[in-house]
């Protein structure tokens, strides 16, 4: 009875978890829909013109994505240069001369900032370049 009854208690504690965790996120598909409505038209226009140029960068920027979420989540942080003293993920031992891309993000980015100066997260840039480069290559 002590076991199921902490079963319980534990599927309680994990659904609990989860639902916090989820409101916490408030991850959404439309959520520059107002703050920048061309969004997504500038990160599949910018893909396709990489994916003409290699076709492989729709995996490279996959894995780059994969890759950024290692370490506290899908920050962006593994776009960050090294600065002095600072070692940051891009030049980390997994990471180094290993994930690749960086110039198709720094394009659409670029292209992004054009349009909707300041209101697209570099993070964000990644994980819909993944996206899309799964989406237009797939066979
Ligand atoms: C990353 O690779 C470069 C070029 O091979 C090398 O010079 C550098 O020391 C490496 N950085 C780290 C942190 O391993």
């Amino acid at each position: 009875m002590a076991s199921s009854s902490s079963c319980r208690a534990w599927h309680c504690l994990l659904a609990l978890f989860l639902l916090s965790s989820a409101a916490y996120g408030q991850l959404s598909p439309s959520f520059y829909a107002r703050s920048c409505p061309t969004l997504q038209l500038i990160v599949r226009a910018t893909m396709i013109k990489a994916l003409l140029v290699e076709r492989r960068m729709g995996a490279s920027l996959l894995r780059l994505h994969f890759h950024d979420c290692f370490v506290q989540g899908c920050d962006g942080s593994i776009l960050l240069d090294d600065v002095g003293s600072f070692v940051g993920e891009k030049t980390a031992a997994p990471n180094n001369n290993s994930v690749r891309g960086y110039e198709v993000i720094d394009e659409i980015k670029r292209n992004v900032e054009l349009l909707c100066p300041g209101v697209v997260s570099c993070a964000d840039i990644a994980a819909l370049a993944a996206r899309d480069g799964t989406f237009l290559v797939r066979t």
